[in-house]
């Protein structure tokens, strides 16, 4: 398995480009299932995520073709309805398959997706959304069983415990796009990935009001057609290249990422006063003396502070004196980052579903595991601002959601190696954990 060496080399400098946003991908391409007719998807993040979504639709019957490093043709004629368990174990989001499958095939088959090491992750509202739109849901090994022979629309209110579900929104949206009927669905998620969905599927005929808002109202139509449509940028992505640059003090400009998408992590970046530059569609991170200031966040459904930048903003608030609190409101659980921080110095605890941090560490390289998607980022922005040499493991959970994560870091100046794990010395061979 490969490994990152990362050692702490001073400010990043230069610019970067932000990539399709994986969680926007995910979601468009099920939507393809949704016509026979070909979609043309560009600006695709070459991902390992991507990729098993590519490979779950080949395997339903769509053909799925490269036509450039990011633009992807695809185009489902006749597909199966079952998305078999050894698919979507590798890739949870293949759960974004129901509501197209019950679209298209008025029956879906889909294994439900395992837990994650950031929590359970429960479909219930899927579930639920499926049979306010008259649908026959059984759970039964493992699949769920959708008899949508008598799908049609209605009214839906599909928050949950912890606020809206972002593939939730997007399954039932799917499904009602060729509903019969009007579909009102409320306590939709607004995340920027649902509004592209929206988009791309308007473009294919769907009847969708109140795009970007929490109440979005469906007329079915009889079918949809093909489209070309541009994934919007990755505003994760660009809010971790954010967060290392800020950790170096660097002077980074950030491009094809359009501020508004990082509202409230810019907010909370202007708070600790960090400064930065803003025109239309980039992001320029500027270098600072003395320390930033520590803040506290919660994380809440998009417009809020995004979970997904939590462990992120958590590393450079290790480094940064004063104390500062980061609370979970998504998964309360996703902290899976702290203790490895804590091996590199950070003095930081879990208080229920809140980190409690005392920056101003001094962090020092160690050998530290990679645990999920968003945990690993965190690790190499901390690593970038440690004395000596940092050996990431198990960083297959990086390359779910970062492309080309470790050359564009380098490309800014970073001292950052892909290795083999046969390089890491003997003393920190995971064995050695046993
Ligand atoms: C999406 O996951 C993202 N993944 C996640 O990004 C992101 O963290 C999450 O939204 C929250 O923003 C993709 O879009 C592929 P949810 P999703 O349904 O849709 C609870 C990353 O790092 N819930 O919005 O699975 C759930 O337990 C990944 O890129 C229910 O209770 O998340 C959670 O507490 C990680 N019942 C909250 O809602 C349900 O039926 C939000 O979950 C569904 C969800």
């Amino acid at each position: 398995m490969d490994i990152f060496r990362v050692r702490g080399n001073g400010p990043l400098k230069g610019t970067i480009a932000i990539s399709g946003a994986k969680n926007a991908a995910l979601p468009i391409f099920a939507a393809t299932l949704l016509t026979e007719e070909p979609c043309i998807i560009d600006n695709v993040p070459n991902l390992s995520d991507v990729r098993s979504m590519l490979d779950i639709l080949g395997r339903l019957g769509a053909s799925v073709t490269q036509e450039s490093p990011h633009r992807w043709r695809i185009e489902a004629k006749k597909i199966g309805h079952t998305a078999p368990y050894e698919l979507v174990r590798k890739m949870r989001a293949s759960v974004c398959l129901l509501g197209p499958l019950v679209a298209r095939c008025r029956r879906a088959e889909v294994s439900i997706p395992g837990g994650c090491v950031i929590g359970p992750r429960p479909i219930d509202l899927h579930i639920k959304g499926l049979r306010k739109l008259g649908c026959a849901v059984e759970i039964e090994n493992g699949y769920v069983n959708v008899d949508a022979s008598k799908l049609s629309g209605g009214p839906i209110f599909l928050g949950g415990r912890h606020g809206s579900t972002v593939t939730g929104t997007a399954n039932i949206l799917m499904a009602a796009v060729l509903a019969p009927g009007e579909t009102r669905l409320e306590g939709a998620a607004c995340e920027p990935e649902i509004v592209d969905l929206c988009i791309m599927l308007k473009k294919m005929g769907a009847q969708i009001e109140g795009v970007g808002s929490p109440e979005l109202i469906i007329q079915g139509v009889a079918k949809l057609s093909g489209c070309e449509h541009s994934v919007v940028p990755d505003r994760i992505e660009a809010g971790t290249f954010l967060a290392a640059a800020a950790i170096t003090r660097g002077d980074v400009t950030i491009t094809g990422i359009p501020p508004r998408l990082l509202g409230a992590f810019l907010d909370k970046c202007e708070e600790a006063g960090l400064p930065f530059e803003l025109t239309e569609n980039s992001i320029r991170v500027l270098p600072y003396e003395g320390n930033l200031n520590p803040i506290d966040i919660i994380t809440l459904p998009y417009p809020g502070f995004p979970t997904d930048l939590q462990a992120q903003m958590s590393a450079l608030m290790v480094v940064t004196p004063g104390l500062s609190i980061l609370t979970e409101r998504i998964y309360p659980n996703r902290f899976m980052h702290v203790p490895e921080l804590q091996r590199m110095g950070a003095d930081m605890a879990i208080e229920g579903s809140s980190a409690i941090i005392k920056g101003g560490a001094r962090l020092s390289g160690a050998p530290v595991m990679a645990s999920d998607l968003r945990a690993s980022a965190a690790l190499v922005i901390a690593a970038l601002a440690a004395e000596g040499t940092t050996w990431i493991q198990r960083i297959y959970h990086l390359d779910r959601g970062y492309e080309d994560f470790e050359a564009r870091l380098r490309a800014l100046g970073a001292d950052i190696e892909r290795l083999s794990d046969k390089d890491l010395p003997k003393e920190y061979w995971e064995s050695a954990e046993a």
